[in-house]
């Protein structure tokens, strides 16, 4: 049986991607699940130098002042499965998915995290499970993007281990 069959309609992705890695996992996650997709948008732009926004992110990180984001979290009432993306900033959950987490109340919903990475995952997925208010939190998955003929199979194994 697909993926699809399985788990459509009970499905939410909800994202943040700054230079498009975790929006095409989130699109590939939607291909494979029929589920609804949410992007995280935030206010600000982000520097397009590297460096210059590694800084910003880490004075966000360090004054803990999380940017403001363009929507409220959405309903998520109707769906038993969330799967939250980001990709990993400064070894932690991306300032904009933690802004996000601050807002939802996940209220015993199962919720697993997945992350795309150049190679330093770091505290990513406890720092997760932390902030993932009232969440059943499941395994994660996190994706280095540098390794990307492992993607496929990574990502099928993970979904179908999620229907478990
Ligand atoms: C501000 C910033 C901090 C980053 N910190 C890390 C890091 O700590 N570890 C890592 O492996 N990659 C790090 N990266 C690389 C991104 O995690 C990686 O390129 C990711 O796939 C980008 O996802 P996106 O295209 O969805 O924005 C960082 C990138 C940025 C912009």
């Amino acid at each position: 049986m697909s993926n699809e069959t399985i788990i459509a309609n009970k499905l939410l992705v909800i994202y943040y991607s700054l230079s498009g890695n975790t929006r095409n996992i989130a699109e590939r996650i939607r291909e494979k699940t029929g589920g609804d997709v949410v992007e995280i948008e935030t206010v600000k732009e982000y520097p397009s130098d590297y460096t210059e926004c590694t800084k910003e992110v880490k004075r966000e990180l360090q004054t803990r002042d999380l940017p403001e984001l363009k929507m409220n979290p959405p309903d998520m009432s109707s769906y038993d499965l969330i799967l939250v993306g980001s990709p990993v900033w400064w070894y932690t959950v991306s300032t904009p998915v933690m802004r996000f987490l601050t807002q939802a109340d996940f209220a015993g919903k199962r919720v697993s995290a997945f992350c795309t990475h150049e190679g330093g995952v770091g505290k990513f997925f406890p720092h997760f499970s932390e902030q993932a208010k009232n969440a059943v939190v499941l395994e994660g998955l996190d994706l280095h993007m540098q390794r990307q003929a492992e993607i496929p199979r990574a990502l099928d194994l993970w979904l179908s281990k999620l229907q478990e």
